[in-house]
């Protein structure tokens, strides 16, 4: 079975197209990812976990432009593209890691964000995830994340993947692109219930965790490193 670095690696140059039809409400999943921050928070140092050809990480810039931006992905042929796209940025850091080997630094990023990525790991894997975001957040720093999810019933499920699916339809996926997603995501993905998330975070220390926005599978999940 190829790897989920392998198959982003080769999806990589169509990856941006792609991703668009696939996934419903995307441009309003990104709008909730910046709403619900703060009006006074300025964060300095950004990192986006599994940044793919850059759709985050072109937000952070129109939110953020002064800050850094580290963009960190397992695929160094999608994160080729994604400096591709920002040629002209120099705040922009590229990194080529696995989310369960970052080192990332104690206290070193103001925000961490992700959209659609972290459900590319298994569930123990996630736990470790969120210790080692929690550590890297600056005091007050916040964890914003998007991501698909489970239903909690295994009717609920299925039947987010049937509205997946026809609303994948509308946006212009063809049949061959959804086999292709459906045989990527038996592969690689571990879709989780949103409550699994919110109890995981509060059990790493995360304070004020909430789902600010959902739609069918798609959730954005907020958490702060401390209480606001
Ligand atoms: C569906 S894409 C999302 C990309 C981007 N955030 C977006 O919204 O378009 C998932 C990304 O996660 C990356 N990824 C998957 N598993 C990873 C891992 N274990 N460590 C780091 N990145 C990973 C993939 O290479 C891919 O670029």
């Amino acid at each position: 079975m190829k790897s989920v670095q392998t198959f982003y690696d080769e999806l990589s140059s169509q990856y941006t197209d792609l991703i668009n039809k696939c996934v419903p409400r995307y441009g309003e999943l990104m709008y909730n990812m910046f709403h619900y921050i703060p009006e006074g928070c300025k964060p300095k140092r950004i990192l986006d976990l599994g940044c793919g050809t850059g759709n985050l990480t072109d937000q952070v810039l129109k939110h953020y432009p002064e800050a850094e931006i580290d963009a960190l992905d397992i695929s160094a042929d999608i994160l080729k593209e994604s400096q591709k796209r920002f040629m002209s940025q120099p705040n922009v850091r590229y990194i080529q890691a696995d989310f369960r080997e970052m080192h990332l630094a104690p206290g070193s990023y103001d925000l961490i964000l992700s959209t659609i990525a972290i459900h590319h790991i298994p569930d123990e894997d996630k736990i470790d995830l969120n210790r080692d975001i929690f550590q890297a957040l600056k005091a007050g720093g916040l964890f914003i994340f998007a991501d698909q999810t489970r239903g909690i019933t295994n009717e609920i499920y299925e039947k987010h993947i049937s509205r997946w699916k026809e609303e994948a339809f509308k946006l212009g996926s063809t049949q061959e692109n959804w086999d292709m997603w459906m045989e990527h995501q038996d592969a690689h993905d571990y879709h989780t219930p949103v409550n699994w998330h919110l109890r995981q975070l509060e059990a790493s220390g995360f304070k004020d965790v909430d789902v600010i926005w959902k739609n069918i599978m798609w959730a954005v999940v907020w958490a702060g490193k401390e209480a606001i």
